[in-house]
This record gives C-alpha cells, structure tokens and sequence, in this order.
C-alpha cells in the first residue's frame, strides 16, 4: 500500500505541484455564507464567493428548503430519468424558461454537468466546434468529449471568429459557437451582440455558459436579456450555485432543443436527481431574483465603487466589466503573499494561479456582494493599500 509504486509515483507528483505553489489549501467556513462569514474561527469580510446577490442564506430560500424536506423527504432515489422526477421538478423546469425567456427549461445536476453532458450530445461527427479561448474547464471538457472538430478562438475578438467562420464554410453539418457570456477569471463580457449576428450570418448555432451573468447583467435575467437576444440564442447554460444562491444547473431553449438534451445528455439521464429540497431552494431563488431588481442595482453600485477605488489605489484589475474584479500581481509567490496577508487583517480573498489562469497573470479575484456596506468595502480597500504598498505591488 503506502509503499507501492503507485503511492510513490503521486508523492512525487504532489510534491512537485507543493514546490511550484500550485495547491490548494482549503479554508473551513464555520457558519453560513455572506457579505462576511466566520472562516477558520475568524469574522471576515468575503470577497472570494459567487453569491453576487447575498441569497445563499436568505430565510425564504431555507423555508421553501425545509419545507420540501417535510413534504418530499430528503433523497431523490433515482435519477430524473428513471424514478426521481417530481410535480416540483416539473414546476421549476417551467420557472427556469420564464426566467431565462425561452420556450423550454430543464435543471441538471450541475453546471459543469451541463457543459459536460449537452456539448458532447448535441454535436457530431461532421460538425465543428468554435470554443472561446478563455471558456470555463466544464466546457473544454463537453468539447473534448465530442466527436466534432473543434477551433478554438481568440479571447472576445469577433474577427478572429470570422476568419475561422469564412474559412469552414461548406465544410460542416452544423458549426457550433461556445462561449461563457461573463469571463470567470477576467470579468470581462463576450461581445455576444457580434457573435449572435456572424452566427446568424454563417449558420451557426450559439451556446452560451451564463454562469456569472445570471443575477449580474439583465436586470439579473442574464447576458440574452442584457444583449436583448435571448430568443436568439440556441443554448443558454445556467448555474443555480453563484447569484443564485443555491444548487445545480440549468438549461434554457427552445422545447424541441431541451427535449432532445433531456434524452441524450448522459450527465442528464445517468446520475442523481439533486434532492426536493434543492429544487424547491431553486424555484423560490428565481422567484426572488425576477421580483427584486433592487438587489442587482445594490450589486452594481457597490461594484462600481470597489473597482474605481481599487483603480485608483493603482492595482492592475485588468478588463473587468463586471462584479468579478481581478487584481493581477503576475507572481505565484506575490499573489500567495498578498492574499495571505489580506487573509490574516480580515479579508477572505484567494490566489490564482496556474493551472487556473496562465502563468504572469497570477491574480487575486474579487467578487463584490450586493449585502456589502460601503464601511466593508472602504475596510478592505485600505487593507490593500496598505498590503499592497508594503510587498511592492503598488
Ligand atoms: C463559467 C462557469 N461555468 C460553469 C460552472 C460550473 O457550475 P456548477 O458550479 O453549477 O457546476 C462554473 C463554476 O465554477 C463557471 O464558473
């Protein structure tokens, strides 16, 4: 065991990762989740988190979860597929397209579930995948699982996607555009406007991962509705896990679209239905999100401060548009240092680093909640400046 040569092949595996500063460590939160949590014994002011709009532990979300537990028990017992479809399933298939403004939805079991299971299953041998160069892991997963050619594009540039565009055509079935609609790591949006207009130029088909822009943009409905295109767009992938506060993912189209992911998605038809009580956490978040506007407006408000000052203060936040604001350091060691002395005075951010991002933009993401005060905000700036100043950053 301990001594096999299996063990001893990933010793020295992880210990080469321990050497280049690319491991994770994991810090314990000892309470729930908000614009400042308890994390290891400390109160802190969270910077690190994708609940954008503060609903992780919002009380209407725990009772509709509780009271689920009571009417449906906890376990699904089956998959959706075979024996774990419910009446409240059913209900939030229905929420998610009038959310999402489609004509169908379906929930999934999670988001990277989703990019994972549907690409592979929508795509075929003869057809050809277009992905953004900077697409979450979840999609360069369903790409490498699909029979299709695939090309990858450069980062939120629509006349490189052309030239790809004009130089396959004729060549294809079906060519497929794959995009995330808000960067996780940049914070920056895909010109989704110009990429719906070649696709319908070409032929294309439009598949857009809105995981970060669902609550952000769109008065909340995400980039369709920011971009007025959301009839437009073939596939509008979704996650209940960041500004919605909950769990699992989403799927929004057309009906004949969704009935066919729903038969053939192997994420979809071979794992575990989420338990009631997600599903009911579900429904009552997309209730929540299209009846409280005031909520993204508070987000974007308190992210237009925390950029401008950070800006000012001298940090590079590189293209961020959006709640995610990075603060790039370029160094593994100074970024690790960085966030650990932000961490010790009381501000709960994380390094990033390669594999995550490519190695000299190594980064320190900041998501801003729309529950943040002004006191939290100006509390963290100064605790930046003062950081920054002192390991040479600024
Ligand atoms: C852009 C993007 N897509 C998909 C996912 C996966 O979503 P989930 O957490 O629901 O699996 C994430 C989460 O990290 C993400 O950032």
């Amino acid at each position: 065991m301990g001594n096999s040569k299996t063990t001893q092949h990933f010793k020295k595996k992880y210990q080469e990762l321990v050497e280049k500063g690319e491991t994770w460590e994991l810090l314990k939160l000892m309470g729930p989740t908000g614009p400042r949590a308890v994390v290891e014994g400390k109160e802190m002011i969270v910077l690190a988190s994708n609940n954008y709009l503060n609903l992780a532990n919002d009380p209407r979300i725990k009772k509709a979860a509780a009271e689920a537990i009571e009417k449906y028990g906890f376990g699904a017992g089956s998959d959706w597929s075979i024996a774990g479809y419910t009446d409240l399933q059913e209900k939030l298939h229905k929420k998610i397209a009038e959310f999402k403004g489609t004509e169908a939805g379906l929930a999934f079991q999670t988001g990277f579930a989703v990019n994972s299971g549907t690409i592979p299953a929508v795509t075929e041998k003869g057809d050809v995948i277009l992905s953004e160069e900077l697409n979450h892991g979840s999609i360069i997963d369903g790409v490498r699982l699909s029979r299709a050619d695939r090309i990858v594009y450069k980062h939120c540039n629509p006349s490189d996607l052309e030239n790809h565009l004009r130089k396959i055509e004729g060549k294809y079935r079906n060519i497929f555009i794959v995009t995330d609609g808000v960067f996780s790591m940049e914070g920056d949006i895909a010109p989704m406007k110009e990429i719906q207009k070649l696709a319908d130029e070409y032929g294309a088909v439009t598949y857009v991962d809105d995981a970060h822009g669902e609550g952000v943009l769109g008065e909340g409905r995400g980039i369709g509705v920011h971009f007025r295109i959301e009839k437009r767009i073939d596939f509008q992938m979704g996650t209940f896990s960041k500004a919605l506060g909950s769990f699992g993912g989403m799927l929004a189209g057309d009906k004949e679209v969704i009935e066919y992911v729903r038969n053939t998605a192997r994420t979809w038809l071979l794992s575990a239905a989420y338990p009631p009580a997600v599903t009911a956490a579900n429904i009552k978040a997309l209730e929540i999100i299209m009846k409280e506007p005031e909520r993204v407006k508070r987000l974007w408000s308190n992210r237009e401060y925390f950029k401008k000052e950070l800006d000012s203060i001298g940090f590079n936040t590189g293209r961020s548009q959006t709640p995610i604001i990075p603060v790039i350091v370029g160094d593994t060691k100074k970024v690790k240092e960085l966030a650990q002395k932000l961490f010790e005075e009381g501000v709960f951010v994380l390094p990033i680093v390669f594999p995550m991002v490519p190695r000299g933009t190594e980064r320190i993401r900041n998501q801003v909640n729309a529950d943040h005060t002004k006191e939290d905000l100006n509390k963290a700036l100064n605790i930046y400046e003062k950081t920054g100043k002192k390991l040479g950053i600024i």
